[in-house]
């Protein structure tokens, strides 16, 4: 079977890539297709680079679990995607329910950008520290929109306004010049209030000159729910200068599987990845998880699942075919 990452660098993308989690990878079955760079070209940590994982007490950094993704990605080869710096979930309490002022939750907020990515700068000593290569790419900002357009109430949002976001940008690229700087957000895959207010904010860190070099679209999506506007969408998001990375896909359904949803999520998969590939600023693809064995979903939407181009026994679904005839 046509291997994905190399389907995908064939078609000119960067990479075709997937998250994972470190106890996965203790499956030998999923840790054979994982660590085969033809499949996957990038690794994204769902879970330990996160707040509560790396900053779990104020100023005090553990980085171990995420160096074992970054070490992962290193051993074969693939591009890392750090996710990420900045969220309103998975916060250690400290952060919470700190109650900072702002000018103290502001440094407390750049502290966290800067060590997430130049850790050494902090005298830190780790083999790798998340060490991004060229190419690699942060999700600095993740999920700081609400469905209407607004600014989600967060920790941050609340004491500091919208003034983290470029905070924790301008902390980002100060730590490491190199690596590629991103706003990740679901429910911005097609055009409405939620994309519009990514657009506008895009444009407003853009004339404050504060580095922004992407925007991820998340691409949760339920089967027979890709937007139609997903192709014009990637089109007005690129328009902006920034590149753009699908960067958690999967496609969920009402369970119990059966074929026609099967071949209904094989076209959903398609009609993604070929958006993507008809946008030459959209960089990548990057599915949250690919087995039905580590999925997110069931744990989080009663009755539903089956959301991965592999099922729970790493045998390959009518999804990759989709991804694969998206490429082309
Ligand atoms: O680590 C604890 C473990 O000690 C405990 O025994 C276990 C019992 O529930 O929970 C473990 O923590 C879980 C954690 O994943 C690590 O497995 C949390 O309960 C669980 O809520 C957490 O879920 C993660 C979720 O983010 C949190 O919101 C998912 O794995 C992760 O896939 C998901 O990823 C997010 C992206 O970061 C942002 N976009 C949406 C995406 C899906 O929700």
């Amino acid at each position: 079977a046509a291997q994905l990452n190399r389907v995908a660098q064939a078609a000119g993308k960067l990479y075709f890539g997937t998250a994972t989690n470190i106890e996965e990878l203790s499956d030998s079955a999923y840790a054979a297709i994982i660590n085969n760079r033809t499949e996957f070209g990038q690794i994204t940590a769902a879970n330990v680079m996160k707040w509560d994982s790396t900053e779990p007490s104020r100023g005090v950094f553990t980085f171990g679990a995420g160096d074992q993704i970054a070490a992962l990605a290193k051993k074969n080869n693939q591009l890392l995607r750090g996710h990420n710096c900045v969220w309103h979930q998975q916060l250690p309490s400290w952060v919470t329910a700190g109650h900072f002022d702002a000018p103290t939750l502001s440094s407390i907020v750049s502290t966290h950008c800067s060590a997430l990515m130049y850790v050494s700068k902090f005298q830190i000593p780790l083999e790798l520290n998340f060490h991004p290569q060229t190419k690699d790419s942060w999700d600095v900002i993740n999920e700081c929109l609400n469905d209407d357009g607004t600014f989600r109430q967060s920790v941050f949002f609340d004491t500091l306004n919208t003034s983290f976001i470029a905070t924790a940008l301008r902390a980002a690229r100060a730590a490491d010049p190199q690596a590629k700087l991103y706003i990740n957000d679901f429910n911005i895959e097609g055009q409405g209030p939620k994309s519009t207010a990514m657009v506008n904010l895009v444009k407003s860190l853009q004339a404050q000159k504060v580095p922004i070099d992407g925007i991820g679209i998340q691409a949760h999506l339920l089967v027979g729910g890709v937007p139609p506007t997903l192709l014009a969408n990637l089109k007005q998001f690129t328009a902006l200068g920034v590149e753009v990375a699908i960067t958690e896909l999967d496609v969920r359904m009402t369970l119990p599987v059966t074929a026609a949803l099967l071949a209904q999520q094989r076209r959903d998969y398609q009609t993604v990845i070929s958006a993507c590939q008809a946008v030459k600023g959209c960089i990548g693809v990057t599915v949250w998880d690919f087995s039905d064995k580590f999925s997110w979903v069931p744990g989080a939407f009663t009755g539903q699942g089956a959301a991965c181009p592999w099922d729970e026994n790493m045998v390959r679904k009518p999804a990759i075919d989709g991804i694969i005839a998206g490429f082309a």
